[in-house]
C-alpha cells in the first residue's frame, strides 16, 4: 500500500516592529500556499507562537481576504527578547527559549518557515537556520536599512506620511514666518528623513550619518530670511546626533531590548530658537509613521515578497532572503545580510542632489 502524501507545512510569522504591508505578504504567502497545494500555519506573535502548539493556525484564502490593505498584521508580533538567551515556562516545565522552538517546530510537523521581519528577526532566524530549520525571510522596515535590498515595504508608506505632514507644517510654519522641526523615525539611518526632507522640500535635513552642526544649519536658514522666505522646514531623523555630542535615547538598552531612540527634534529645536532668536516649534511623527494603509508601492512589494518566498521554500533555497534588486526580486543569503544596516552612503545621489540645491545637512 503506498503511503498517504501528507500535504508540505509552512509556517509564516511575523517579529519585529510593525511595517505596513505586513499583512500584504501574509496574503500572498497564504494565497500561493494555496495555490501551490501547501498547508500554511500562521504562527502568532513571532517565533512565541512556536513555543506551544495553541498559538499557532491554519491560515486559507478565506482567512487572508481583505487583508491587502490593512496595516499591522494579522499575526501579531514582538520585538523584544533574546530566544537565545532565555529560559521560557512551558507546558513541559521551564526549557531554553530556543530549544523549544526547534523542538516544537520539528514536532508540529513543519517543512518549512517564511519568517518576515527586520534586521533583528532576521539575524535570530539566521541562527535558527543554523540549528536546522530549514526558512525563507521577507526584509521589513520603514526604516529601509536592511542590507542586499534597494526598498523593505513599509518605507514607502513611510515615507509618504512624512512627506504630507510636512506640507502641513509648510503652510502653517509660512504663515507665523516660523521654524518648524519635524523628527521622523529610521533609527541609526537617515533614509526616511533624506526621502522626506526632499519630497517635502525640506531647507534642513539633519541624519544619523552627517554629525551635525546646529550653527551651520541656523546660518543657512538666516539665508533665507535675507532673500525673503522667513520660514523654514527642518527634518531630523530620531538618530541624529551634533558633532561631538550623542544619541538622544528615551530609553537605555536592556538585556532582550533596543535602546529607544527619541527627542533630538525638540533639541534642535530648542537650539535653533536660541541661535537665530525666531519662533521655533517642533514635533514627533512617531508610530504615526508605522500605521494605515500601504502604499501601492509597498502593496506590491510585500505581494511580490510574499509570492517569491514561497517560490523559494518549494525550491527549497532556504537560508535566504528574498530582495528587490530593480526590476527584480532575487534571493539573497541570509548570511550574507545580517548583523550589518544599510545606510546612507555618502555618495548618494539624493543626498548630493539635495546639497546641489541648497539642502543644509549640518555640515
Ligand atoms: O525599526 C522601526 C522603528 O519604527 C524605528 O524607526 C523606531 O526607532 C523603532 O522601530 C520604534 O520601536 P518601538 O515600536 O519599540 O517604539
Amino acid at each position: 500500500m503506498s503511503p498517504i502524501k501528507r500535504l508540505k507545512r509552512v509556517g509564516v510569522l511575523t517579529g519585529g516592529g510593525d511595517a505596513p504591508g505586513l499583512n500584504a505578504v501574509i496574503r500572498a504567502v497564504v494565497k500561493s500556499c494555496w495555490n501551490s497545494g501547501f498547508e500554511c500555519i500562521g504562527i502568532e506573535d513571532s517565533f512565541d507562537g512556536l513555543l506551544e502548539p495553541d498559538r499557532s493556525r491554519v491560515l486559507t484564502p478565506r482567512d487572508v481576504t481583505g487583508i491587502l490593505r490593512l496595516g499591522g498584521t494579522i499575526l501579531g508580533t514582538l520585538n523584544t527578547g533574546d530566544p537565545f538567551d532565555s529560559l521560557v515556562p512551558t507546558s513541559d516545565g521551564p526549557k531554553p527559549y530556543s530549544d523549544r522552538v526547534v523542538d516544537m517546530y520539528h514536532k508540529m510537523g513543519f517543512d518549512g518557515l517564511i519568517v518576515i521581519g527586520g534586521d533583528g528577526t532576521l539575524a535570530i532566524a539566521h541562527q535558527f537556520c543554523d540549528r536546522g530549520i530549514p526558512l525563507v525571510g521577507v526584509p521589513k522596515t520603514i526604516d529601509n536599512d536592511i542590507v542586499g535590498t534597494t526598498n523593505c515595504f513599509g518605507f514607502d508608506t513611510a515615507v509618504a506620511f512624512a512627506t504630507d505632514a510636512i506640507d502641513r507644517l509648510h503652510t502653517t510654519a509660512e504663515a507665523h514666518r516660523r521654524i518648524m522641526v519635524v523628527e521622523v523615525m529610521g533609527r541609526h539611518a537617515g533614509w526616511i528623513a533624506l526621502y522626506a526632507g526632499v519630497a517635502g522640500g525640506a531647507d534642513a535635513i539633519l541624519i544619523p550619518e552627517i554629525p551635525f552642526d546646529v550653527a551651520l544649519v541656523a546660518e543657512r536658514l538666516r539665508d533665507r530670511d535675507r532673500w525673503g522666505a522667513r520660514f523654514s522646514i527642518v527634518v531630523v531623523a530620531e538618530g541624529a546626533y551634533p558633532r561631538g555630542g550623542s544619541l538622544s535615547l528615551i530609553e537605555e538598552a536592556s538585556p532582550g531590548h533596543v535602546a529607544r531612540l527619541g527627542g533630538v527634534g525638540a533639541q534642535v529645536c530648542e537650539a535653533l530658537a536660541r541661535v537665530t532668536g525666531k519662533e521655533t516649534r517642533s514635533v514627533v511623527l512617531g508610530h504615526l509613521q508605522r500605521g494605515g494603509a500601504p502604499t501601492s508601492f509597498d502593496r506590491v512589494l510585500a505581494t511580490r515578497f510574499g509570492g517569491k518566498a514561497v517560490e523559494l521554500i518549494k525550491r527549497g533555497e532556504v537560508g535566504t532572503m528574498v530582495a528587490f534588486d530593480p526590476p527584480d526580486i532575487v534571493s539573497r543569503r541570509l548570511s550574507d545580510v545580517v548583523g550589518r544596516i544599510k545606510t546612507v552612503p555618502m555618495d548618494s545621489d539624493l543626498l548630493l542632489t539635495a546639497k546641489a540645491l541648497g539642502v543644509s545637512f549640518g555640515d
